[in-house]
């Protein structure tokens, strides 16, 4: 039975019921618009042990920047609830904007450094809107582990962060990126892409590809790790953002000749923007 709730009062009394009887608790963050990405991370958390799958539906203002697409977010909360219920999700967290963040919120949760390059340039304050809705959460949900997706790669280095420099009784997990069988990431955001966008936006996982590849066949040299995506992304993308290769701990240049690095990829397609990244040597092939 999956429960509905939509205050953070109820979400807490649960959390703290299924830990008094010795459970463990799991989270996972999402704006809803539910998808396979998504519901991987509560399969995750089953299968890592979770008593209790708490999951929460909330599309945060705060993360929004002027002249984004909060206004067309999608917002399916009955399939939602139909989807978390075939998987077993034990409670579904769903807040009115008010229920956040009521009259007089004025507090900001900001990490520094990791949010400064990549997402941080091109949107700024989004992770600060981010880090303060998860603070809140984790501050309802208390001692748990919390699923993120590394298809937001620096989103989940940054939540981690938050986590360990706060000393939050949060154990942040960072699990695959889930992809459709042609490559494409999913992400709430694909059903805007028309059928012709759809097809051009495969060019980041077939240049993410080539790096694997390359990566597999013992190139290590940055410079050409990156020219591989840029060679299918430019073509086939109305706007490139950025494709870097970075440190996968602290997301700072990866240097020359890389042993160990996460190639990153923000691009445009139609109104539509799209991210995606492959941790080379971790990740599976696009
Ligand atoms: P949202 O975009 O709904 O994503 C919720 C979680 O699902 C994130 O951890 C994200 O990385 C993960 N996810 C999305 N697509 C995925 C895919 N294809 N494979 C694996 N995981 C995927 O990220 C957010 O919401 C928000 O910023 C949030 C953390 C909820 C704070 O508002």
């Amino acid at each position: 039975m999956t429960e509905l709730c939509h205050e953070g009062a109820a979400l807490r009394e649960a959390c703290e019921r299924v830990r008094r009887e010795g459970g463990r608790v799991a989270l996972v963050p999402t704006m809803g618009a539910l998808h396979a990405g998504h519901l991987s991370l509560a399969r995750a958390a089953r299968e890592q042990g979770a008593d209790f799958i708490a999951l929460s539906v909330f599309v945060n203002p705060l993360q929004f920047g002027e002249g984004e697409d909060l206004g067309r977010y999608p917002r399916t909360l009955e399939s939602d609830l139909e989807a978390c219920r075939e998987l077993g999700v034990d409670l579904v967290f769903a807040p009115a904007r008010e229920a956040m963040y009521p009259d007089g919120f004025q507090t900001e949760v900001r990490v520094t450094g990791l949010t400064q390059p990549l997402e941080g340039e091109h949107r700024p304050g989004h992770f600060d809107g981010v880090t303060t809705v998860v603070a809140k959460l984790f501050a309802k949900t208390g001692r748990c582990h919390a699923y993120f997706g590394r298809k937001d790669f620096q989103q989940w280095r940054v939540v981690e962060r938050m986590a360990r420099d706060l000393e939050l009784p949060v154990e942040v997990v960072g699990m695959p990126i889930v992809r459709e069988a042609d490559g494409l990431a999913l992400s709430s955001r694909n059903r805007h892409l028309s059928e012709s966008e759809r097809e051009r936006a495969l060019g980041i996982s077939r240049g993410l590809r080539r790096v694997h590849d390359a990566w597999a066949s013992g190139a290590r040299d940055a410079a050409q790790l990156t020219a591989l995506v840029r060679r299918e992304v430019e073509p086939t993308s109305d706007k490139i953002d950025y494709v870097a290769l970075r440190s996968p701990e602290t997301l700072e240049p990866a240097g020359d000749t890389i042993d160990a690095g996460v190639l990153l990829i923000a691009a445009h397609v139609g109104q539509t923007r799209l991210i995606d990244n492959l941790w080379l040597g971790v990740d599976a092939r696009p």
